[in-house]
């Protein structure tokens, strides 16, 4: 069973849908750790009501980056985690993170990647007038909000949207589209080859998820 660790800033929404994935049993995963950044993070006390070891690291308590970045080596090593999931964790990672961890760090953006990178994605959409949006699931390079997209899903903006409608629309596909590249991964079936994502057997998975969609945009098959 793949080990997993969510690292999370805030609401937590994301990893509840994780949870909620790996309870059903359609995600074969363990999630063995919570971290977050803030100790007031919703996802903090999610993870604890699902049991989950769960853990805030105070960044202030530590002299620099590299110091409170081997604190959460520390933790991964410990509960010997495979991949480390970020939902809404809102801290860049350091080059030598990234690194150490390549092709371990997946991240969810609530855009088209690679439009819209960096806060506000959805605020940035509707200023651009796009006409749909939606969000993305990628691994994590040394770039922010860059790196080889997994799954993407679209979400058609509306002329009367507000921040907060298109941010709910979109929200609801990160729920559908993270569970499931999660579990891309834990069934090896997500190949990197030059920076480009191709999925296995994708036909499998449309198969098997409850709600495809058409709004489900798979990477390119070989
Ligand atoms: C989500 O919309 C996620 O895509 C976004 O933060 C929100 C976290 O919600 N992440 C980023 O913008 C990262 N660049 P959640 O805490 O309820 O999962």
């Amino acid at each position: 069973m793949l080990k997993i660790a969510v690292f999370a800033s805030g609401r937590g929404s994301n990893l509840q849908a994780i949870i909620a994935a790996v309870k059903s049993g359609e995600l074969p995963a363990e999630i063995c750790l919570v971290i977050s950044d803030r100790e007031d993070a919703k996802a903090l006390s999610r993870a604890e009501e699902a049991g989950i070891a769960n853990k805030f690291i105070d960044p202030g308590r530590f002299q620099d980056q590299a110091e409170y970045e081997k604190a959460l080596i520390a933790e991964l090593n410990k509960a010997e985690i495979e991949l480390i999931v970020l939902a809404g964790f809102m801290r860049i990672l350091s080059p030598d993170f990234v690194g150490k961890y390549e092709n371990k760090i997946i991240n969810i953006h609530p855009s088209l990647l690679p439009a819209f990178q960096g806060l506000q994605a959805q605020k940035q959409a509707l200023e651009c007038g796009v006409r749909y949006s939606g969000c993305t699931v990628h691994f994590v390079d040394e770039g922010i909000d860059t790196g080889p997209i997994i799954l993407q899903a679209v979400v058609e903006v509306s002329e009367d949207d507000g921040v907060e409608e298109l941010a709910d629309r979109i929200l609801k596909e990160e729920h559908r589209i993270y569970p499931r590249a999660i579990k891309l991964i834990a069934e090896d079936r997500v190949k990197i080859e030059q920076g480009r994502v191709f999925i296995e057997d994708d036909s499998k998975a449309v198969n098997n998820v409850n709600n495809p969609g058409p709004a489900a945009v798979p990477s390119p098959q070989r």
